[in-house]
């Protein structure tokens, strides 16, 4: 029950809180159960990789603008995706953006597969890529694990193992909070929460809508989680 309390709370935040975002839809659209493009959400999660939402607007309006589908992109000229890429860092990235794509065109008749496991059959798609597309964009019941989501949950449960030994537990708590309704909202709450108000550094508690459920806000710790393994010297 207190389970379904915390994703209740998380969907009414987003509601109302949600960043706009280009690969995105509207909450009009949300509320009228419009799922967003698997290929815009494949773009934005793999251009997301490493780089800040902030840094990757831009070029995910480039990209969208000259490559408006899958299809298109699958057939560019490759030097041509690698300039436009420039400045975005990690460029095996946009190489597996290519083979992706020609994969998808190729073998999956130009549409993306619709569920996790399939999707991770593709090229450059790992499992949070697959789990963030299904989620958001095939409304399956995936769990999106990455960094926010990682802190938030830890703090939210009180999980003082430290990274990375605590990964299993905090993937086993976020899956715990994956709604059947809604998986990609819920996703994209958490990792919302975690970017503006479950920061790494002074975490805005008094203005988050999961305090009362928050158990390191409780005791104090919320700020100090999640822990991490000191460094071995090298
Ligand atoms: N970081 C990675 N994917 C994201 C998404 N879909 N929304 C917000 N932040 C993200």
């Amino acid at each position: 029950m207190r389970d379904e309390e915390i994703s209740a709370a998380l969907l009414a935040w987003y509601d109302g809180h949600a960043r706009v975002l280009p690969w995105r839809t509207g909450p009009a659209e949300r509320r009228a159960g419009h799922r967003p493009d698997p290929y815009r959400v494949w773009l934005s999660e793999v251009m997301l990789q490493q780089t800040t939402v902030a840094a990757v607007r831009d070029y995910f309006h480039r990209f969208t603008s000259r490559w408006p589908d899958v299809a298109a992109l699958a057939a560019a000229d490759d030097g041509e995706v690698m300039a436009e890429w420039a400045g975005l860092g990690y460029y095996a990235r946009a190489r597996n953006l290519l083979k992706c794509a020609r994969a998808v065109v190729a073998d999956h008749d130009g549409r993306f597969p619709e569920t996790s496991a399939a999707l991770l059959t593709l090229p450059g798609i790992g499992p949070y890529t697959a789990a963030a597309i299904a989620a958001i964009a095939c409304d399956e019941p995936a769990t999106v694990v990455d960094g926010n989501v990682e802190r938030v949950t830890a703090r939210l449960f009180a999980v003082e193992t430290p990274l990375p030994n605590a990964k299993p537990e905090l993937t086993a708590l976020a899956r715990r909070l994956t709604p059947e309704t809604r998986p990609g909202d819920r996703a994209q709450a958490m990792m919302d929460l975690g970017a503006t108000i479950c920061t790494p550094r002074n975490p805005a508690c008094g203005i988050c809508p999961l305090r009362s459920f928050c158990a390191g806000h409780a005791s104090g710790i919320a700020t100090e989680l999640p822990r991490k393994l000191a460094k071995k010297p090298k």
